[in-house]
């Protein structure tokens, strides 16, 4: 079940994965990892030996050439699932037409609450008392597909977006890695 892997930061839960693909009954494989720029994270895919490519909206003429770039990049996997694990681009049309369905994110908070790119601090501002992470389908929307599995983090008076996000990516990990385990084991 080859996976492909998108990245625009640290790859924290790339990292997860790759962890735990070394489990003997994995039922996954990360072949490829992406990203929109020269992330940090990519160290993780060089270091289990994994081919990487950096695809950056700036090196296109527009949008669209972007997204159909990026489509082609990941088809050359020929993955049966696409993981945005801390790809912080909406991916276009040509993407989702060819994997709509088979792309999932991981997102910072409960949605549907504070979707976007600043999950972590819009829920710090609101003073919920509990928020977490969820593991969706990707459809055109921002954050709006289908919730595949979710998990509560507790809110902690002295809490800043560092040490809110921190205790959410320890539960964020394991539940990527779960519904990655889950899809590929269905298929
Ligand atoms: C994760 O919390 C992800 O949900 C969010 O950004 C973080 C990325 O972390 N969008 P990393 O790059 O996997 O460490």
């Amino acid at each position: 079940f080859p996976v492909v892997v998108l990245i625009s930061g640290t790859g924290s839960n790339l990292a997860a994965l790759l962890a735990a693909e070394r489990a003997e009954d994995c039922p996954y494989a990360v072949v490829a990892v992406l990203a929109d720029r020269d992330a940090s994270g990519l160290e993780h895919a060089r270091a289990a030996g994994l081919p990487t490519e950096v695809v950056p909206l700036a090196d296109h003429a527009d949008r669209a050439a972007w997204d159909a770039a990026l489509a082609e990049a990941v088809a050359a996997h020929r993955p049966q699932l696409v993981v945005l694990a801390g790809f912080m681009k909406l991916v276009g049309p040509a993407l989702l037409e060819a994997f709509g369905g088979r792309i999932v994110n991981t997102h910072p908070a409960l949605l549907p609450s504070f979707p976007g790119a600043h999950g972590v601090r819009d829920a710090l501002a609101h003073g919920v008392r509990i928020t977490g992470c969820s593991v969706i389908e990707v459809d055109a929307g921002v954050d709006t597909g289908r919730i595949l599995a979710q998990a509560a983090v507790e809110v902690r008076e002295e809490d800043t977006e560092a040490t809110l996000h921190a205790r959410i990516k320890a539960v964020e990990q394991p539940l990527l890695v779960d519904v990655v385990r889950r899809l590929a084991a269905a298929s």
